[in-house]
C-alpha cells in the first residue's frame, strides 16, 4: 500500500495507522510532502514502516531507482492521510508540482483520502467543490470527524478520522477487492445520441451515473473492467477502461470488441430508434415544404445480442428495465424476451426522479423471483449490485 502523509497536525496519527497495518500483513510505503515534514519525520515513518520513505519528486536516486510512475503504480491502494484542504485542490486540480501529487496523477490504482484541516476550510465551498469532483472521480473516503481542532477554542467538522477507522476501510477495501479477483466485466452507461444531419440528434435523459457506479464497484471488488459509455458529463472512473462512443450500433461493436467477458451489466439508455438517413449537410428550413419527416429505424438490441446463446455469451447478463407504466409485469417480460439472466427494473416516469436524480429505486427480477430494494443512492444499488454478483459467480469470501 502506498501512503501519502501530507501537512497537517494529525500526521503523527499515522504512525499508529503504519503500525496496525504491518501487524495485519499489509506493507506500506510513504511519501511525505514538504508541509507533512513538518509534522512527523521522514525517520521516524521509515522506523515504523521498515521503508525508505519518498519526497522529492526531482531526486536522482529516487527516480532512477523507483520513479513516481512505478511507486503510484507498485501498489493495490493509495492512502493519503492526512489528506489536507491543499493537497485535496491539488488532486482536484491534476496537478503534479510534487512527488505525491504527480503519484496520485499517474495512478491507475484505487484511492483513499482521510481528510484533516480547520473546519472552516473543510466548509469552504471550495473544498466542498474538490471533494465533490474527487468523488465523482471514485475516490474513496473516510472521515473527517467532528471534535475539537488544533487551533484552541474552535470545534466543527475537520478532523482526521482516528487511525482505527482508516485501518477498518483499508482492511474493508482489501477484503473486497479481491471478491471478483479473475473476472471479466463489461458495463454499459449513459444515453447513445443518434444523429439526424451534422449538428442535430435524437438523444434521452440518461446521465449515466448508474451504468458508471456499477462499474466502478465492480472494479472496487477487483474485477478487470471494460466500460462502455455514451455521451455524458462524468469522468472517466479509475482503474478500468472506458471506451467512449455515440451511437447504439458504436456501443454494440465496442462492447462485442470487449467479449469474452464473465458478467456484462446492460445499464446504458440505448435508443430504441434512430433516423433512417443521416444527412451529409445541415437539414434547411425550407417554408414551403414544412416540417421534414423523420423516418426511424430499429438500432440493434445490444442487452438481447449479449444474452443469446452462444460461445461468447457472458455467464452472467444484466439489464434494467425503464418503465414509466405496470413496472414490474413490464420488466418480468423484459427479462425474457431479452433472454438476460437479471434485470434491475427501475420506474422512469415523471416525477420519479430517476434520471438525472442521486437515488434510485429498483427491483431486482431474477429466474427465482423478485426482490424490492429499498430507495437508496445509485452508488449503494451499484455496491449492492456488486454484491449480489460476487455471491452469485461463487467467489464470495
Ligand atoms: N437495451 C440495449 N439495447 C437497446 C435497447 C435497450 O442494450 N437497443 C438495454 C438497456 O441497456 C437495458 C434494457 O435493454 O438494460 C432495457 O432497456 P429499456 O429501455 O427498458 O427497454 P427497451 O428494450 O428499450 O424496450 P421498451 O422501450 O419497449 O421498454
Amino acid at each position: 500500500m502506498l501512503l501519502v502523509v501530507s501537512g497537517g497536525i494529525a500526521a503523527y496519527k499515522c504512525l499508529e495507522l503504519i503500525r496496525r497495518l504491518n501487524e495485519q500483513g499489509i506493507k506500506v510505503r510513504c511519501i511525505l510532502t514538504t508541509a507533512g515534514a513538518r509534522f512527523v519525520t521522514p525517520l521516524s515513518l521509515s522506523a515504523i514502516s521498515g521503508e525508505r520513505v519518498f519526497g522529492d519528486l526531482f531526486s536522482l536516486t529516487d527516480e532512477s531507482e523507483i520513479g513516481h510512475i512505478r511507486l503510484s503504480r507498485d501498489t493495490d491502494l493509495v492512502v493519503v492521510a492526512p489528506a489536507s484542504a491543499d493537497i485535496l485542490a491539488r488532486m482536484a486540480a491534476g496537478l503534479a508540482n510534487d512527488l505525491a501529487t504527480a503519484a496520485l496523477l499517474a495512478t491507475d490504482k484505487p484511492v483513499l483520502i482521510a481528510p484533516a484541516m480547520n473546519s472552516r476550510m473543510w466548509d469552504h465551498p471550495a473544498t466542498q467543490a474538490n471533494l465533490c469532483l474527487l468523488k465523482g472521480r471514485g475516490i474513496m473516503r473516510v472521515g473527517p470527524n467532528q471534535g475539537e481542532m488544533a487551533e484552541r477554542g474552535e470545534a466543527g467538522w475537520g478532523r482526521m478520522a482516528e487511525p482505527a477507522e482508516i485501518f477498518q476501510d483499508i482492511v474493508a477495501f482489501f477484503g473486497r477487492s479481491n471478491r471478483l479477483k479473475g473476472l471479466r466485466c463489461l458495463v454499459t452507461s449513459g444515453p447513445t445520441i443518434e444523429p439526424i444531419d451534422p449538428v442535430r440528434f435524437l438523444a434521452n435523459r440518461s446521465s449515466g451515473r448508474q451504468g458508471h457506479a456499477i462499474a466502478a464497484a465492480l472494479t472496487a471488488m477487483g474485477a478487470d473492467t471494460t466500460l462502455v459509455s455514451g455521451p455524458t458529463h462524468l469522468p472517466d472512473p479509475t482503474g478500468l477502461t472506458t471506451t467512449h462512443v455515440e451511437t447504439a450500433r458504436e456501443m454494440l461493436a465496442a462492447c462485442q470488441a470487449a467479449l469474452p467477458v464473465d458478467i456484462a451489466v446492460c445499464a446504458a439508455a440505448v435508443a430504441d430508434w434512430r433516423p433512417a438517413e443521416e444527412a451529409d449537410q445541415k437539414i434547411k428550413k425550407q417554408s414551403s415544404h414544412g416540417a421534414p419527416a423523420l423516418r426511424l429505424v430499429e438500432n440493434p438490441d445490444i442487452l438481447a445480442t449479449l444474452s443469446a446463446a452462444g460461445p461468447k455469451r457472458p455467464r452472467l447478463v444484466i439489464g434494467f428495465a425503464a418503465e414509466t407504466q405496470a413496472v414490474e409485469e413490464n420488466s418480468f417480460l423484459k427479462r425474457q424476451t431479452k433472454g438476460c439472466d437479471w434485470i434491475l427494473a427501475n420506474d422512469v416516469s415523471a416525477g420519479s426522479g430517476t434520471f438525472g436524480g442521486d437515488d434510485n429505486t429498483v427491483q431486482l427480477i431474477t429466474a427465482e423471483g423478485s426482490e424490492r430494494w429499498p430507495t437508496i443512492s445509485k452508488q449503494a444499488i451499484a455496491e449492492r449490485l456488486a454484491e449480489r454478483i460476487a455471491e452469485t459467480m461463487g467467489t464470495a469470501s
